[in-house]
């Protein structure tokens, strides 16, 4: 069962950041950076907030991949997906961690990211916020084991 969220702590992140320009934004930030997703008890207080309707705040959420819905497992692992990256086999690379997670008990939650910042050394993973490039299938491997062992 997940954590009870505190939602007078959200609703002070909320007005905290309520009159900023495009305040949504920084919100959804906000409250994830404290709740490490964007619980869905939230929404309603954003939306009255902000005078949006529940499905606008919804909308924007889906439509940017970096906010989570669900609560993460205990350790995250980002996979750039974007071009230079992708170039430089990150799909595979995802694919692998994907079979590689699957079939091991460890407790990840696998992402996609559109670009780290390291495209001369893709390609690049994010895992607990620790940057790595130039990553191999058994590189993966390493460090997940390392990391969740
Ligand atoms: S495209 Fe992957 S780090 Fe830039």
């Amino acid at each position: 069962m997940p954590d009870q969220i505190d939602l007078q702590l959200a609703q002070r992140l909320i007005d905290e950041h309520s009159t900023l320009p495009g305040a949504m934004l920084p919100i959804l930030h906000a409250i994830q950076e404290q709740f490490s997703y964007v619980p869905a008890e939230v929404v309603p207080l954003i939306a009255d907030s902000l005078n949006f309707s529940r499905a606008e705040v919804a909308g924007v959420l889906s439509y940017y991949h970096f906010f989570r819905q669900q609560a993460p497992a205990k350790h995250v692992l980002q996979i750039c997906r974007a071009e230079a990256c992708q170039s430089m086999g990150s799909e595979a690379l995802a694919a692998h961690a994907r079979a590689l997670l699957d079939s091991s008990s460890a407790d990840v939650t696998l992402e996609p990211v559109y670009c780290l910042g390291q495209c001369g050394c893709a390609p690049a993973i994010l895992l607990d916020e620790q940057l790595y490039g130039r990553v191999t299938a058994e590189r993966l491997a390493e460090l997940i084991n390392r990391r969740t062992s």
